[in-house]
């Protein structure tokens, strides 16, 4: 990872041509922590190429899994995992490491992993991971940021009800109770388009999972799971991102490799704003318009609700409205960190506490900026194409955590965007 690399953009200039869309970090990762289940192969097909990806392997072969990868293609043999503690290192290049616990806890018993602290979005506590494998049977000592956890006499399905409908805790709840003794009951379950995946590679294997997509989840534990092959789904956030890079500088692009379902409370906005749509069955053809009208009220909350990855590229697109555009982020305690650095491209937007008030603007100028989190940072991407002259944009590793070459995939559409070493 080189901390000094930057991406340039000459902006202003229409996006054009076909481009498609990689799958999706979300799912991918809760889906290799669940090929260490039980033994056997999985061969992943659809897994992108990106540092979180890589940190995710890594934790794999330290945990003694045999890992493959050709292109998008990840053989994971998971038969000779021995090791039952993640490095602190690892855990905390990647927040959500803390989704390999559930599929640990089934396989071992004893496990020790430390507690991956806050991160740009503000404090990300694991209270609902914690309790959820607690009812099935997991014992947790929690000290100086040390989780250990034993499981004495297996673990065993429970009814669990969430206060919040948490995705890592879910993802982590099937993940533990796929091989539990018994039936585990999941009511406030996240109901997010990567926990259908999650949920489909498991039933791939064999496990049995009743309504994963709704409210309440049912898992009815089994014995053991067998090898599978598997595609995972197109990333509907690098969709949405690619989606508003296109309408914001009035280009004509087909997105293709996506699936139009997970975009339903986003699609709306864009619609919204103007923008003209055709919708295909795994394709999006987008006609940015000639003048952005600005979206009254954006309200980030789980699925099928507008989902806050999405909101720092959106707002990116709406700071050239011909209006006022407002969002309210319920998930996040603080993700309008790159609010600060789009205003250095000559934004309008003020914020405070969960709302944020875009004014439009008639031209963004260039700037040397900084990502400042993975979404906040592809935000600035999008800015840049549809500013005027040359931005800068720094601290990439926080990019390429979610996006596959982001300037790679712009500059086949026509930008003039590179990246420069140090
Ligand atoms: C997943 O994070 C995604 N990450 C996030 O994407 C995404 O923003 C988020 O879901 C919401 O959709 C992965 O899938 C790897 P949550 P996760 O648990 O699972 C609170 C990206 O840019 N909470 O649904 O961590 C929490 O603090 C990333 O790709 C608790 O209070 O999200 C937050 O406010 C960023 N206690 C809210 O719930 C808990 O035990 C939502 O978190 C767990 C969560």
């Amino acid at each position: 990872m080189d901390h000094m690399e930057r991406i340039v953009i000459e902006g202003g200039r229409r996006l054009n041509g076909e481009t498609a869309v990689h799958g999706a970090k979300n799912s991918a990762l809760p889906i290799l922590a669940g090929s260490l289940l039980a033994g056997g192969e999985t061969v992943l097909y659809n897994c992108p190429r990106l540092s979180d990806v890589d940190a995710a392997i890594e934790i794999l072969q330290v945990l003694g899994c045999k890992v493959t990868r050709e292109g998008t293609t990840v053989t994971i043999n998971s038969d000779t995992m021995t090791q039952n503690e993640i490095p602190e290192e690892l855990m905390h290049e990647m927040r959500s490491s803390i989704v390999f616990l559930g599929a640990m806890v089934s396989r071992l018993s004893k496990v020790r992993l430390s507690f991956p602290g806050g991160c740009e979005l503000g404090p990300r506590p694991i209270d609902l991971h914690i309790s959820s494998l607690q009812k099935l049977g997991v014992r947790v000592d929690e000290q100086h940021g040390i989780l250990d956890c034993s499981v004495e006499k297996g673990l065993h399905g429970a009814k669990i009800m969430l206060s919040f409908p948490s995705v890592g805790a879910t993802e982590n709840i099937l993940l533990a109770a796929v091989m539990a003794d018994g039936v585990t009951e999941i009511r406030n379950a996240a109901q997010e388009p990567e926990i259908v995946d999650l949920a489909g590679y498991l039933t791939a294997r064999g496990a049995k999972i009743k309504d994963a997509g709704k409210s309440t989840v049912y898992v009815e534990g089994v014995k053991t799971l067998h090898s599978a092959a598997y595609t995972v789904m197109p990333d509907r956030i690098v969709a949405a991102t690619y989606l508003s890079a296109a309408a914001i500088t009035g280009g004509k692009v087909w997105v293709t490799d996506l699936n139009p379902a997970d975009l339903e409370s986003v699609l709306p906005v864009f619609e919204q704003a103007g923008c003209r749509m055709k919708i295909m069955r795994d394709c999006i053809f987008m006609e940015g318009p000639g003048m952005i009208h600005p979206v009254r009220n954006i309200r980030t909350l789980p699925y099928p609700g507008f989902p806050t990855d999405a909101q720092a590229p959106v707002m990116a697109l709406l700071t050239l409205s011909s209006g006022t555009s407002v969002f309210v982020e319920t998930i996040f305690e603080n993700r309008y960190k790159h609010v600060v650095e789009l205003c250095r491209m000559g934004a309008d937007i003020k914020t405070e506490g969960q709302v944020a008030v875009v004014r439009g603007v008639k031209k963004l100028y260039g700037a040397n900026v900084q990502a400042t989190d993975l979404r906040g940072g592809a935000a600035l991407v999008v800015a840049g194409l549809a500013a005027e002259g040359t931005s800068r944009i720094g601290q990439l590793y926080h990019i390429d955590r979610g996006y596959e070459s982001i300037e790679q995939a712009f500059a086949a559409l026509g930008a003039d965007i590179r990246r420069e070493g140090t």
